[in-house]
């Protein structure tokens, strides 16, 4: 079956929060086949067990029927690590959602357009990282970027940016690098649209709109902490209650991944110079203990 957007099989790379995230809106809202892939196999088992929770919770609300959460189920497959990126095979969009790590993510788009047909849309989920470098890291060895063939490569990169819930967040932010080609704008676009998403567009500056303001505000907390200026309970209460914000940005830190916000404000500190996106200490060092908020237990707060 064809869609409007063109993707007959999604691909999605990596299985942690953000990535399932992706295939769960992928397979129940846009109603794609999703191959899902995770180089950890315990990753992979962890997603899937936790998309069963999702659909269950769904149809319990009513939200979806038995049917639809039983479609939606069989529209996602899983890759066996040992195929590796291989694995996607004949798909027609790739969304990577691996962390956020600069080397890591030049590496994969590079394999993924070594493996992949030059028509394939390939997408990155990253919050803050050039989406030029890694268009660039797309063009395959030997070939000048100013080539037919060099364009025709990076002009398939995009930055799309789902936000933590993915099924909960109703925005993608979509990022052209300066080589991506309007045809890969619109196929990724519509494909965000058919995950009943709605998309703003911001350019490839480093954190885009959304982390060049989130993320000075969460370290701005972090160092209202650090300093005794209150205690960690009133710097979330004043958020929650005086500003309406849904989560305090000390629990939304730890709701993000203290690793993640820490690799955000370095990319933000490093992109810009500016002094305004420096890591507060207190946060380095949280990181250096592994302390990486909810997805592992404690962060500024505790969890089970
Ligand atoms: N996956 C799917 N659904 C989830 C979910 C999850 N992980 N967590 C909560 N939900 C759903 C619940 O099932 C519930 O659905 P219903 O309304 O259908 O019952 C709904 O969300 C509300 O959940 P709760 O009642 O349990 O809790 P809540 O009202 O406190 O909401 C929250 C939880 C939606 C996470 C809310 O606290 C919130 O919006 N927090 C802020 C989240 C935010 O700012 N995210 C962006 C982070 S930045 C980012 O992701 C990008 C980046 O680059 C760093």
């Amino acid at each position: 079956m064809v869609f409007s957007h063109g993707i007959r099989t999604l691909g999605v790379l990596g299985a942690g929060q953000m990535g399932l995230g992706i295939a769960y809106v992928a397979a129940v809202k846009a109603k794609v086949p999703v191959l899902l892939y995770d180089r950890s196999e315990v990753q992979l088992k962890k997603g899937m067990a936790f998309m069963d929770k999702l659909l269950t919770k769904d149809v319990s609300k009513g939200k979806l029927s038995e049917v639809d959460a039983k479609d939606a189920k069989d529209r996602v497959t899983v890759i066996a690590t040992e195929r590796g990126i291989k694995g996607f095979g004949e798909v027609d969009m790739v969304v990577e959602a691996a962390s956020e790590n600069v080397d890591i993510k030049t590496s994969l788009f590079r394999t993924l357009a070594a493996e992949l047909r030059q028509d394939v849309i390939l997408a990155t989920n990253t919050s803050s990282i050039s989406i030029t470098k890694i268009a660039a890291a797309a063009i395959p060895d030997g070939i000048a970027p100013t080539s037919a063939e060099g364009k025709a490569s990076a002009s398939r990169v995009v930055g799309l940016h789902f936000f933590n819930p993915v099924p909960v967040m109703k925005l993608v932010e979509l990022i052209p690098s300066l080589q991506t080609s309007q045809n890969t704008l619109d196929k990724a676009r519509a494909f965000a649209l058919a995950c009943e998403k709605e998309v703003t567009v911001s350019q490839d500056v480093p954190g885009f709109v959304s982390n060049a303001l989130l993320m000075p505000f969460i370290n701005e907390a972090i160092m209202c902490l650090e300093k005794g200026t209150a205690t960690r309970d009133d710097i979330d209460k004043t958020l929650r209650l005086g500003m309406n914000h849904p989560m305090g940005p000390l629990q939304l830190a730890d709701f993000i991944g203290l690793d993640t916000c820490l690799a955000i404000q370095q990319t933000l500190f490093q992109g810009t110079g500016d002094s305004k996106y420096r890591p507060s200490v207190l946060l380095e060092r949280m990181v250096d203990a592994q302390w990486l908020g909810k997805k592992n237990g404690k962060g500024f707060y505790e969890y089970d």
